[in-house]
């Protein structure tokens, strides 16, 4: 591994694993308006949200990117958005992983956890993982070592050296490369994989850290149609387990994995039903499906 490598790998370790602050609040640990003792590290979803987001705003240059967004998402449900281009969906996850500052709004994680006190670092250390749209492995590095090096703790590049896996971890990493159907390709190298392997390492390299909520930006953009299907497959198994929210353009993609889908335009959501439900909407037609 190169000295360049390792330096990112270490930056982006810090991004992903900088210590954890679960719970924190201004008293001390008691989340206001709730009466209820947060434990760090746990999501309080006693409520049955693990994600709840109301009356977001967010400008820029005076241009309402999000404006009003109230949405909530149940712990194990795999949700999934659409909305024309630049109805917010992105801003929105940029939101909750502490990306982007809103003007206004509440957004937290499960009933007790402020996301807006948490810095993008933190967030994810939270337990929320995000999977933008390009891939961004690790490409001279074998698809076992892009998902070892997603364990690795920051205690800088010496340490990681020297890093070994314990056997939960092995564990772990063996159930993970079955998951993401790349068991029969260890030790490939990741820049040789296809576009759709690519994608699949990376959900790996998040599934690694075991995030309660995964966020997936057009995740089958630019796949074949098998590897499409096998995502599909992928998420389907991963729901339940994790909570999921997907957004995508693929219809034919949203048809498979949806229960229920809700629909952006304009910084708010437009409509909120199964995938028939909201195909039948009329505002929805009139934006984004067309006649
Ligand atoms: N950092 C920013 N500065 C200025 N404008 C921004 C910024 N981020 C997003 N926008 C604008 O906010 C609007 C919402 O963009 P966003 O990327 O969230 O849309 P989207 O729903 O993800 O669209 P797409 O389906 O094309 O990915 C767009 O008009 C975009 O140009
Ligand atoms: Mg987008």
């Amino acid at each position: 591994m190169t000295p360049d490598l390792m330096e990112e790998g270490a930056r982006r370790l810090a991004k992903t694993q900088a210590p954890a602050a679960p719970g924190q609040t201004e008293s001390g640990g008691r989340a206001a308006g709730f009466s209820r003792v947060a434990v760090p590290g746990e999501v309080d979803v006693t409520h049955g949200r693990i994600l709840y987001l109301e009356d977001v705003h967010v400008s820029f240059d005076g241009f309402k990117a999000i404006n009003g967004l109230s949405l909530d998402i149940a712990p194990g449900e795999l949700r999934c958005i659409i909305g024309p281009n630049g109805a917010g969906k992105t801003t929105m996850m940029d939101i909750i992983t502490g990306k982007t500052r809103p003007d206004k709004g509440t957004v937290f994680f499960g009933s007790t956890i402020d996301l807006l006190r948490h810095n993008e670092p933190e967030i994810a250390s939270l337990g929320i993982g995000r999977k933008f749209q390009k891939p961004t492995v690790f490409e001279q590095l074998t698809v076992f070592e892009n998902l070892e090096l997603a364990l690795k703790t920051h205690k800088g590049v010496k340490s990681s050296m020297f890093f070994r896996l314990d056997s939960a971890q092995s564990d772990r990493l063996a159930e993970v490369l079955h998951t993401i159907h790349l068991a029969g390709s260890v030790t490939r190298q990741s820049g040789n994989l296809s576009h759709g392997q690519k994608q699949w390492l990376e959900i790996g390299m998040l599934l690694m850290q075991d995030p309660k909520l995964l966020l997936l930006d057009e995740p089958v953009a630019g796949m074949t149609d098998e590897e499409t299907a096998r995502t599909a497959e992928l998420f389907l198994a991963l729901k339940g387990k994790h909570s999921l929210m997907v957004v995508e353009h693929d219809m034919s993609f949203i048809r498979t994995i949806s229960e229920i889908v809700t629909v952006l335009c304009d910084g708010a959501v437009l409509a909120q039903g199964t995938l028939d439900q909201v195909q039948a909407d009329e505002r929805v037609i009139e934006v984004y499906l067309g006649r």
